[in-house]
């Protein structure tokens, strides 16, 4: 792919936008209110605005290998300390997809240098969940339940942040677990029981 391509689109798109509305881009110099943090893989396949069909402004986006939220990356807390406590979102997103390679990576006995210590916390999930899983015969079933309890725990592990317990506490923030079908284009929202698991577990991780 030649990089030129990019830019002809970027003029293109700027054309677009200003034929719907041409304060388009004075508004968005205006500031930003997302309502929406999303946080999902960083998979070229998928994209956070496209598969929502949100436009500029309207989430506020942090993707890693296999979206994952870890109390000691200072990149995705502040990302979620930012959203939560000054940009004050409404919803936080955790989305997982089938087909994700670090999942999968996860999976296998192999030395990967420098991905181990961000892939083990893929397997703490796997060691977590390993009665459900290890009951799964079907290798790919198998997989694409990992994937679904992998965004479970990642919303678990942003339910142990001050910033989300006290957004929750004083203005009713929520936490939604989703998964991407990359088979389908679908978005599936996983109905993770967020009050149930905070009551369960703020008697550990309660900070406050
Ligand atoms: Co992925």
């Amino acid at each position: 792919m030649g990089l030129d391509k990019v830019f002809k689109n970027n003029e293109r798109w700027i054309k677009e936008k200003l034929d719907v509305n041409p304060d388009f881009f004075e508004n968005l110099g205006k500031g930003q209110q997302p309502e929406l943090l999303y946080i999902g893989c960083s998979d070229s396949r998928v994209t956070a605005e496209e598969i929502m069909g949100l436009e500029p402004g309207e989430a506020f986006v942090h993707r890693n290998i296999a979206n994952m939220v870890i109390s000691n990356d200072l990149n995705v807390m502040t990302v979620i300390n930012y959203a939560v406590k000054y940009l004050k979102v409404k919803h936080v997103v955790v989305c997982g997809h089938y087909g994700c390679g670090g999942v999968k990576a996860a999976l296998k006995s192999e030395d990967m240098g420098i991905l181990n210590p961000w892939l083990r916390n893929i397997r703490d999930v796997y060691r977590l969940h390993k009665k459900e899983l290890n009951e799964i015969k079907d290798e790919h079933k198998k997989y694409n339940r990992l994937v679904e309890l992998n965004v479970q725990e990642q919303c678990i592990n942003l339910i142990k942040t001050a910033a989300v317990q006290r957004a929750f506490r004083e203005r009713g923030l929520i936490v939604h677990a989703w998964v991407f079908d990359i088979h389908t284009g679908k978005l599936i929202d996983l109905k993770i029981d967020f009050e149930g698991i905070l009551k369960n577990i703020m008697e550990i991780y309660r900070l406050e």
